[in-house]
């Protein structure tokens, strides 16, 4: 056991940290396009239901298998069980995966941030904006560099504290803004059909593709199967009731992630029509389709100058969680200083983001299926690896170590009032789904299937 580490001040301090690397652009990014291409309410509804049974057991277990150990991903799962190791490696994996093109992303955001702030919203409201600036060489590239550049500034200088007073207030403020913008949209004539659309599960569009698509968004957008939420655990209090802060992170970042859909998806339907190609424009949805409200809004160039300020402190919350995971485990494993890692991670995330960000433009001839490099980097971090990681761990907990060693750790503190159905999540339902849908991903990914 590690007494060394360091430990969160308060029950709301983890809460907040944890929540601060969980809300990200999974929720304002990503969620919504996942939710406008895979049949609106019935995602909406498989992935809530997913939330409150894999995501809840997977969290707690996570969370408690850091506080018990007292480690991260790789020494922990090497900790229950010798033979599982292999599963911290693997999940140690998925943040190099993730981070470089999480980076590439973040450029957008700024870049659109400065597009509000010089007042060039019906610039970016025009369909072709955002498809001419990705495909772009060098612009793109300057912006990703400067928002790396913002990530490696924090983690040298270990400013996390400053951040979490920041989130205290920019969370809030988000939270708001959200609410305010959905209210706008929902209220412009004609987004009665697509609040249907985004609401109200339509069973014809289910096909399994929609629960591949929402699991994986599940790992993403709760910071699950990548070992991130093993180290925050390590950090947390043995005070701290485990089941309640779990129930709040889980509540906090699906209600994001709800508000970015009521957002977006009633939009496509009130500016682009809401047919299938307007729907399924994936990774560019968001960049798309807020312009578009901000610039029908009055006020509409603050008002979206605000929000893509607070998008970009939500996406910076999160990478940096990302880029400092990547750093602490440079660090135990090679023993590098913090300086030499970070600056070794930055500069691995630049040239692997790079390559993302021009395969887009100059490179779009490197393609994988019918897969992009971001979309290829996705996949294998979303469908296979956080899915065999999460397997790994449920059948370690289940049925080696068994559920028992977890549950004591929730119940430090408190009576465990979930615990019947989190083992029976743990040693059933959920090995079956994720081998499930790692088999589905695999014969997806060898084109064997079209799902
Ligand atoms: N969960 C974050 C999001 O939704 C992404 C992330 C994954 C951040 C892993 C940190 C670690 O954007």
């Amino acid at each position: 056991m590690n007494n060394s580490r360091g430990n969160f001040t308060s029950k709301l301090g983890f809460v907040l940290a944890a929540a601060g690397s969980a809300v990200g652009l999974g929720n304002l990014w990503r969620f919504p396009y996942l939710a406008a291409k895979y049949g609106g309410g019935i995602f909406l509804l498989v992935y809530l239901i997913l939330a409150v049974t894999f995501g809840f057991s997977l969290m707690i277990t996570e969370i408690a298998i850091g506080r018990k150990t007292g480690l991260s991903a790789i020494g922990a799962y090497k900790a229950l069980d010798k033979r599982f190791s292999f599963l911290g490696w693997l999940a140690c994996l998925v943040p190099f995966i993730i981070t470089p093109y999480y980076c590439v992303i973040g450029g957008w955001v700024i870049k659109y941030l400065s597009v509000f702030l010089t007042g060039n919203v019906s610039a970016a409201a025009n369909d072709s904006f955002f498809g001419s600036y990705i495909s772009q060489a060098v612009s793109p590239l300057l912006w990703f560099s400067l928002y790396i550049l913002l990530n490696t500034v924090v983690v040298i200088a270990g400013v996390e504290k400053g951040i979490e007073k920041a989130s205290k207030f920019l969370m809030p403020m988000l939270i708001i803004l959200s609410i305010g913008i959905s209210v706008f949209c929902i209220t412009r004539p004609g987004a009665a059909e697509g609040l249907k659309y985004y609401l109200l599960p339509d069973f014809g569009r289910f096909s399994i593709k929609t629960v591949l698509s929402a699991m994986g968004q599940l790992f993403y957008s709760m910071s699950l199967a990548m070992g991130i939420m093993i180290t925050y655990g390590s950090y947390m209090k043995k005070e701290n009731h485990l089941e309640h802060s779990v129930r709040q992170i889980e509540i906090f970042d699906t209600l994001i992630a709800f508000l970015a859909g009521l957002m977006i998806i009633p939009s496509v339907f009130v500016f682009s029509g809401g047919n299938e190609e307007a729907l399924g424009k994936g990774a560019g949805l968001m960049f798309i389709t807020l312009p578009k409200v901000f610039e029908s809004m009055n006020m509409g160039t603050v008002i979206g100058s605000v929000f893509f300020l607070l998008v970009l402190f939500a996406a910076l919350t999160s990478s940096i969680s990302l880029m400092e995971t990547n750093v602490s485990i440079l660090r135990d494993k090679l023993g590098w200083s913090r300086k030499t890692a970070t600056l070794v991670v930055s500069v691995y995330v630049l040239i692997v983001g790079a390559f993302v960000s021009l395969g887009y433009g100059p490179l779009d001839f490197i393609t994988f299926g019918k897969m992009q490099l971001l979309d290829f980097f996705d996949f294998v971090s979303n469908s296979l690896l956080m899915p065999l990681v999460a397997a790994g761990t449920c059948i370690l907990v289940g049925y080696v170590i068994r559920t028992k060693s977890i549950e004591d750790e929730v119940e430090l503190n408190g009576p465990f009032q979930s615990k019947k159905f989190y083992r029976f999540i743990i040693r059933y339902i959920a090995p079956i789904c994720l081998i499930a849908i790692l088999i589905f991903s695999v014969m997806e990914a060898l084109g064997l299937i079209a799902v």
